[in-house]
C-alpha cells in the first residue's frame, strides 16, 4: 500500500464556519424569525426555534468539541439585531457574550474569525427598506464601529458580509429568502448598498484597527456553459457568473460595480479586502434560455453524471474548489476557504467529500496559491434557511428536540487532519477507502 501524507503549510488555520440565527436560537427580533412564521416559506414549516441552543451557552461545549478535534480556529457570527435591538439601542449584554465567545476561542487556542452580517437583519433595519435604502450604509457602520471596538482585543480577522452575492440573489431576485422580491432593479440596488456597506465598513475596521485583516465571504460557483461550443451557453454561463462571482471582488480590486451593460463607479471600494473568504459547495452547467429573462437567461443544472448530496443539494465536484482558488487569485490578496462541506446526515459521502475537496487545496497551495485556511461547514448539524432542518452539515449530529450531539466519523477523520495538518494515505485507507487508489495511484 502506497504511504503519504499531503502537508499543508504551517500556520495554516483549521475550523468550522457557524453562524448566529443557525445556531443561537430564539433570535426573535431579526428578519428569518419573521419569514419562518410565514407558511410555505420554510421547507416543511421548520422553524429554527432553539436552533443549537448557543445562546444559552452551549456554545462553550461546543467549542470544547472543536478544541478537542484538534481545531485551531473557528468562524463565527454576530446577530445585529440581538446587539442593536431597535435604532437608538444598543445592548450590552449581548456584545458582554460576544466577548465571552471571542475569549472563549483565545482560552481554547483558536483564532477566532467574526462575521458581522450572516443573512440575518434587525427587523427595525427591515422596516426602513432594509438593503434597498442607501440609509444601511450608515447603519452598517455604526453597528461595525461598535461591535470592533467591544471585540478587538481578541479578534483581527473579520468578514462583513457573508454572501452578499446570494443575500441580493435569493432575496431580491429569486424572491426565495426575505424579503422575497423578484426584482432586477431591486436586486442591483441592493448589490451596490452591500458593496458600499462592505467598503465604509472596511475603512472604519481600519480606523479602530491598523493590524486588522478584513474580508467578505463570497458564495463562489463556478458556472459552466453546458455545450461549450454554443456561443448562447457561453454568454448565459458568462453573464451569470459576472453577477454571481466576479460583481464584488472586482469592485473591491478596481472600486467599480461592473455588470453586462450596467456599471457604477465606487472608488471608495477600491482596495478594501485585505483577503478573498471563497465559500465553495459545488458547481453549475448553463444552458441559455430565452423565457427565462428574470434568471438571467440561463438554466442552471448539475454536470448529468455527478455524484449529488443526501437531498441533491449539490453535486461532489472537488475540482470546482481548485478552479474557485485559481480564480480567487486574480484579485491578489490572500485566500481563506471560509465554507465548505456537504449535507449528509448518515455521513457516507463527508469523508470522501472532504478529503477529495481538502486534496485540491493541498494541490492549490502546492501551486503557491495564496490559501491561509479552511472552515468546514459546520460543526453540529445547524438550521439551514429555507430548508429547515432538512439538510444535515455538521461534523456532529444535533438531535434538535433534545440538543443531544453525536459525533460523526467525520469528525474523527477532521480532528486527525487538523492534528497532522495534513492529509496521510492511512486516514484515507481508514476513512475513505473507496478513494485510496484514486488518491495514492500505484
Ligand atoms: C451557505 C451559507 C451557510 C450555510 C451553507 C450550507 O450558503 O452561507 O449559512 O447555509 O450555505
Amino acid at each position: 500500500m502506497a504511504q503519504a501524507t499531503f502537508h499543508f503549510p504551517r500556520g495554516f488555520l483549521w475550523g468550522c464556519g457557524t453562524s448566529s440565527h443557525q445556531v443561537e436560537g430564539r433570535n426573535t427580533n431579526n428578519n428569518w424569525w419573521a419569514w419562518e412564521a410565514q407558511p410555505g416559506r420554510i421547507l416543511h414549516g421548520d422553524k429554527s426555534g432553539m436552533a443549537c441552543d448557543w445562546w444559552n451557552g452551549r456554545w462553550r461545549e461546543d467549542f470544547d468539541r472543536a478544541a478537542e478535534g484538534n481545531q485551531n480556529a473557528h468562524r463565527f457570527s454576530l446577530e445585529w439585531s440581538r446587539i442593536q435591538p431597535a435604532p437608538d439601542r444598543w445592548d450590552e449584554h449581548a456584545l458582554d457574550r460576544y466577548r465571552e465567545m471571542a475569549r472563549g476561542l483565545i482560552e481554547r487556542n483558536m483564532t477566532p474569525l467574526v462575521t458581522l452580517h450572516h443573512f440575518t437583519d434587525p427587523v427595525w433595519l427591515g422596516e426602513k427598506g432594509g438593503w434597498e435604502n442607501e440609509a444601511v450604509v450608515d447603519d452598517f457602520v455604526r453597528y461595525t464601529r461598535k461591535v470592533v471596538e467591544a471585540l478587538r482585543e481578541y479578534v483581527t480577522y473579520w468578514m462583513t458580509l457573508n454572501e452578499p452575492n446570494l443575500l441580493a440573489l435569493q432575496g431580491y431576485l429569486l424572491g426565495e429568502w426575505p424579503p422575497g422580491k423578484t426584482d432586477l432593479g431591486a436586486a442591483l440596488r441592493v448589490y451596490t448598498n452591500l458593496a458600499r456597506a462592505h467598503a465604509a465598513a472596511y475603512h472604519a475596521i481600519h480606523e479602530i484597527q491598523k493590524e486588522a485583516r478584513v474580508g467578505i465571504g463570497l458564495h463562489v460557483r463556478p458556472l459552466l456553459p453546458a455545450h461549450p461550443a454554443s456561443p448562447f451557453d457561453r454568454w448565459a454561463a458568462g453573464m451569470q457568473s459576472s453577477m454571481l462571482n466576479e460583481f464584488l471582488p472586482r469592485a473591491f480590486q478596481n472600486g467599480v460595480l461592473r455588470f453586462p451593460g450596467w456599471f457604477r463607479r465606487l472608488p471608495e471600494a477600491k482596495g478594501t479586502q485585505d483577503y478573498l473568504g471563497i465559500n465553495y459547495y459545488t458547481l453549475d452547467l448553463v444552458s441559455f434560455k430565452l423565457s427565462k429573462a428574470s434568471e438571467l437567461f440561463g438554466d442552471r443544472f448539475y454536470p448529468p453524471d455527478a455524484e449529488l448530496s443526501e437531498t441533491g443539494l449539490s453535486a461532489n465536484l472537488p475540482k470546482g474548489l481548485f478552479d474557485s482558488l485559481k480564480w480567487g487569485m486574480k484579485f491578489g490578496v490572500p485566500i481563506i476557504i471560509t465554507e465548505n462541506g456537504v449535507e449528509d446526515s448518515k455521513d457516507v459521502l463527508r469523508p470522501r467529500y472532504l478529503v477529495q475537496h481538502l486534496h485540491q487545496v493541498w494541490r492549490a497551495v502546492n501551486f503557491n496559491f495564496p490559501v491561509k485556511g479552511y472552515f468546514h461547514w459546520s460543526l453540529v448539524d445547524n438550521f439551514e434557511w429555507e430548508r429547515g432542518w432538512t439538510q444535515r452539515f455538521g461534523l456532529w449530529e444535533l438531535d434538535v428536540a433534545t440538543q443531544k450531539r453525536s459525533k460523526r466519523p467525520s469528525a474523527d477523520l477532521y480532528a486527525e487532519i487538523c492534528k497532522e495538518n495534513g492529509i496521510s494515505s492511512e486516514m484515507v485507507a481508514r476513512f475513505a477507502p473507496e478513494i485510496f487508489d484514486q488518491m495514492f495511484p500505484g
